[in-house]
């Protein structure tokens, strides 16, 4: 098949008319941001599109719109965004590029209940339709608190932005936390459905935008090697690590009240440990992954004893990369009586054939020795040694570890003789590094997902169906903290709480150490 380069590749001389990511640019479109000054929006997605349009994938035309309660003209709005992009983007910085980028920038003053400015936003994309040719596709990027979510959509249906003209798309983009439990995700589930389609909806959990985690399914079903060993017969236990080296900075207004378990657990290592677990589907298809994902979900067994297969924690003072930082309750903002966890550790079993008897770990936290996140699937031992116990006293369980960052890559630990005249035995490490194979650095999570999102590809966004199933995981674990007293404390800089290295030890195992 031969494929027509559309005309801003032939404009664009850095393009290779035979690159296969043709398919993959984004055709005529436009996206609003609603809340453009925070965190978010300046350090990922603003960034990302950037990104995007250095590496050829956005339409030039495509417009940007800020929307927020500041008195700002588009010069203002677009120097935000020139900050954002030369402090977080991750590929070079081009005059040209950005100048035909920031001849789309728009920005619409208002608050969301204010219906002179969703009137002056539906006019702003009206113009940009009008000018640069986004052919009426609009995305509307909700980065901003939950609690929001309902005034802003309700006034994009009322003022006409949510339906879109035959023949183009309104799509809306909602980041996770996505509720904080499983009653108000379906009551926030209610109010967007009223507004946008289903198959309009995009909810981001970026864990599933980056390279390694995408990576898991080519490991696991693009190779004959690792699927004969991936069930009950051969592995021990899984343990799913996120660890963060950073407090809470100036997230107080988010994170106090939500924790570790909310804010991490019920998305990123869940949909980690579904990727893990699923089976085969019958292609990348949205639908087919969301049916394997959702088969695992829906067997997740929740431990009955939560006392004993649960763990939270909250940091003290201590050290982080040898500066001395403050505890959990003398964060700013930070109420003294706080009882939220900023670390969190699960067990979880799956009641299928394929994983009967084998835990899931998963662990999460703040402050913790250092930022990492990987999945190390362990196996259990040989069910017989011909040595002498003292010749393998060094030889742990085998593990396939997934890196997912930093230094992304794959780690297979087994044994090997250690060179000299005795039979002795100790683990080694086999280790494929992206950064060593492959020339291209990885992108960014963000950059795929919004290219995603204008594409209309919904594979790498969880479904409604996933988010409920995990707040019913999730929701006696936290109802069960709630009703238990305090969590417990670790000192900034280790791994963690007591309890969770018991939690552990109950089950004859022990965490990582990565
Ligand atoms: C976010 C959490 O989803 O992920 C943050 O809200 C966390 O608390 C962040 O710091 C970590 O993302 P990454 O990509 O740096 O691992």
């Amino acid at each position: 098949m031969t494929l027509t380069a559309p005309a801003e590749v032939l404009l664009n001389p850095l393009r290779d008319p035979q690159d296969r990511r043709l398919p993959r640019i984004a055709g005529p479109c436009g996206m609003v941001i609603f809340g453009v000054t925070g965190d978010l929006s300046r350090k990922k997605v603003m960034p990302a599109i950037y990104d995007l349009a250095n590496r050829g994938l956005l339409p030039p035309g495509f417009g940007l719109v800020g929307f927020a309660r500041r008195d700002w003209a588009d010069q203002d709005f677009t120097q935000i965004v020139h900050d954002s992009v030369k402090q977080h983007s991750r590929t070079p910085f081009r005059e040209e590029v950005w100048q035909q980028m920031a001849s789309g920038f728009r920005f619409v003053p208002g608050d969301f209940a204010d219906d002179v400015a969703f009137e002056q936003l539906r006019e702003t994309i009206q113009e940009l339709d009008r000018e640069r040719g986004t052919g009426g596709n609009h995305a509307f990027y909700l980065a901003i608190p939950p609690s929001f979510f309902p005034d802003v959509v309700s006034q994009l249906k009322e003022h006409g932005l949510s339906q879109p003209d035959t023949g183009s798309w309104r799509r809306v983009v909602v980041e996770k936390p996505f509720g904080h439990d499983l009653e108000s995700a379906r009551k926030l589930n209610a109010i967007i459905s009223e507004v946008f389609p289903p198959e309009s909806v995009f909810r981001i959990d970026h864990y599933l935008g980056k390279e390694t985690v995408q990576n898991i399914l080519a490991l696991r079903f693009a190779n004959q090697l690792f699927e004969p060993v991936w069930n009950s017969n051969y592995v021990d236990h899984v343990q799913i690590t996120m660890a963060e080296d950073i407090g809470i900075g100036s997230r107080a207004g988010y994170y106090d009240g939500i924790g570790a378990a909310r804010d991490v657990i019920q998305n990123h290592l869940v949909q980690l440990m579904a990727l893990i677990a699923m089976e085969e589907p019958v292609s990348f298809d949205a639908h087919s992954l969301r049916v394997e994902k959702q088969k695992v979900l829906r067997s997740l067994r929740t431990p009955s004893r939560l006392d004993l297969h649960t763990s939270r924690g909250q940091y003290t003072a201590g050290w982080a990369g040898g500066q001395k930082v403050p505890g959990y309750l003398q964060e700013e903002d930070i109420p003294r009586s706080s009882t939220t966890e900023t670390f969190a550790a699960i067990r979880l079993d799956i009641d299928t054939r394929r994983w009967a008897g084998v835990p899931f770990y998963l662990r999460t936290g703040k402050r913790l020795g250092r930022r990492v996140t990987e999945v190390a699937v362990m196996f259990k031992r040989a069910p017989h040694l011909p040595f002498d116990a003292a010749e393998t006293e060094e030889l742990g369980q085998n593990a396939l570890v997934i890196r997912v960052q930093p230094d992304e890559g794959v780690t297979v630990r087994f044994g090997a003789k250690v060179p000299g005249t005795a039979m002795e035995i100790r683990d080694v490490n086999m280790d494929f590094a992206y950064g060593g194979t492959f020339v291209e650095s990885s992108p960014e999570a963000y950059e795929r997902l919004v290219l995603d999102v204008l594409l209309g590809d919904p594979p790498l966004f969880p479904q409604l169906e996933e988010v409920e199933l995990s707040w019913q995981m999730l929701d006696p674990i936290i109802d069960y903290w709630a009703d238990h007293g305090k969590p417990d404390p670790y000192e900034s800089g280790t791994w963690g709480p007591r309890s969770a290295v018991e939690m552990l030890a109950r089950d004859g195992r022990v965490w990582r150490r990565p």
